[in-house]
């Protein structure tokens, strides 16, 4: 009982933040509360510190709700509002495919898949409905992620991995893949090496495709969640996305999460982007003048160091070697790891080191240092754990369920975990 409470009154009360773009220090002087008190509604259950917000204060919250709805088109969304649609069909290829606003409507829906991702609630509004997941490329967060969250709404899975054990290896079109798959599955989750490959895909079928990575192009649903993770840990630190400083480091040519990801933050404003890559893995020229938009400034520099102060967010990303046509890494060992001396050194105590993931961990790598593990500041076990919830809500929109599912949670009558991994139990207790 306490724990339902407590879930719908940290979504309302982060979704208002959200909706209105207030820290919240802002949103406490605006609804006229101590901070602290604030504090205290956002708190998951379990806090021996959570309070019930008092029902003047949920009132007045709403009015103020309903008010901005009326004098602003631009910053107050219902669920409704969120429509993922490409040629008229639903379907995920691109980030392009949304505005901020349709963003912030899917995080929404998130919120509310929250309590069936962390195991406290159960849903089956997907029932009897399987998903075809496709990936002709190497995976594993992001093809158990996708499965799991059709799961978690009650669906089943169908997984083909790699071209040697599908019919692709005795010649087959992805024209007629997809038209065969689609007599099977009622969705598609599908991953391949070729730009432009699974808006190929989406073609042949008027199921929804979703797009887990095509090549060096894009992977809309690891932004989102990048996004959704950013606003979480933003509202937690008292921050908005608005005027943040985003480092992105590393093979910013060919890695498909930061040119997805960068399009996404720049439908906010006053973003400070700093490109951080050797000479041969710069960001293509037509994502950097997409991004320079709404009063963003975009730098580019290969000095890390200097790159790196000041920063938000560190989102590092790895080396595509297995892209690479004539590029050559030399010299890029030893100045692109990022380590804890380094973020000792340069980065201030709220800022955020995001990776995609995979790391390469291996002794000698030019990646995200494993000796930051311990570090609060390392949010990448958050970000992974934000790829259920907001998965969850991609398919509840294209499925046509989204408005089932607060209506849909029951208990779960098995034993769950109470904190997700043995680290982020602070977390999962400070970000409410
Ligand atoms: C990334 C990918 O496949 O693009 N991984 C992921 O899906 N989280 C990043 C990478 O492979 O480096």
């Amino acid at each position: 009982m306490v724990l339902a409470m407590s879930i719908q009154q940290q979504s309302f009360l982060r979704d208002t933040m959200r909706r209105l773009n207030l820290t919240r220090e802002a949103f406490s002087s605006r609804i006229g509360v101590s901070r602290r008190a604030l504090d205290t509604w956002l708190l998951p259950a379990e806090s021996q510190e959570f309070r019930r917000m008092p029902e003047i204060v949920e009132r007045f919250v709403s009015e103020i709700l309903a008010s901005a709805a009326h004098t602003s088109t631009q910053s107050v969304y219902s669920t409704s509002d969120l429509s993922i649609t490409h040629e008229g069909k639903p379907c995920l290829l691109s980030v392009d495919q949304f505005s901020r606003g349709s963003a912030e409507a899917l995080f929404r829906l998130a919120d509310v898949m929250q309590p069936i991702a962390r195991r406290q609630k159960i849903s089956r509004v997907l029932e009897g409905a399987v998903l075809g997941n496709l990936f002709f490329e190497a995976s594993t967060r992001t093809r158990v992620s996708f499965g799991a969250a059709f799961c978690r709404l009650g669906g089943s899975v169908c997984d083909t991995t790699g071209f040697t054990f599908s019919s692709m290896a005795k010649g087959e079109s992805i024209y007629d893949t997809s038209r065969v798959l689609s007599g099977y599955v009622d969705a598609l989750v599908v991953r391949h090496p070729d730009q432009g490959s699974v808006a190929e895909f989406a073609r042949a079928t008027n199921i929804p495709v979703l797009n887990a990575g095509d090549g060096p192009g894009e992977h809309p649903s690891q932004a989102l969640l990048d996004l959704y993770t950013i606003q979480r840990e933003f509202s937690r630190l008292g921050k908005i996305v608005d005027g943040a400083h985003i480092a992105i480091v590393g093979d910013l040519k060919y890695g498909r999460t930061v040119h997805s990801l960068s399009k996404l933050l720049a439908l906010y404003s006053g973003i400070k982007f700093t490109l951080i890559a050797p000479a041969e893995l710069e960001m293509p020229a037509h994502i950097i003048e997409r991004i320079a938009v709404n009063g963003n400034v975009v730098e580019q520099t290969s000095d890390l160091v200097n790159g790196l102060r000041g920063a938000d967010v560190v989102y590092a990303t790895r080396i595509q070697k297995e892209r690479f046509a004539n590029e050559t890494i030399e010299g890029y060992t030893p100045e692109f790891q990022i380590n804890q001396a380094l973020v000792n050194s340069v980065c201030g105590p709220d800022t955020l080191i995001m990776h995609p993931l995979p790391r390469d961990s291996r002794p000698g790598a030019n990646d995200l240092g494993t000796d930051l593990l311990h570090d609060p500041r390392l949010a990448i076990f958050r970000q992974t754990d934000n790829g259920i919830p907001v998965r969850m809500a991609l398919f509840a929109s294209l499925l046509g369920v989204a408005d089932q599912v607060p209506h849909s949670l029951r208990d779960a009558s098995w034993k769950a975990p109470r904190f997700i991994g043995p680290d982020d139990a602070l977390f999962h207790g400070m970000d409410g």
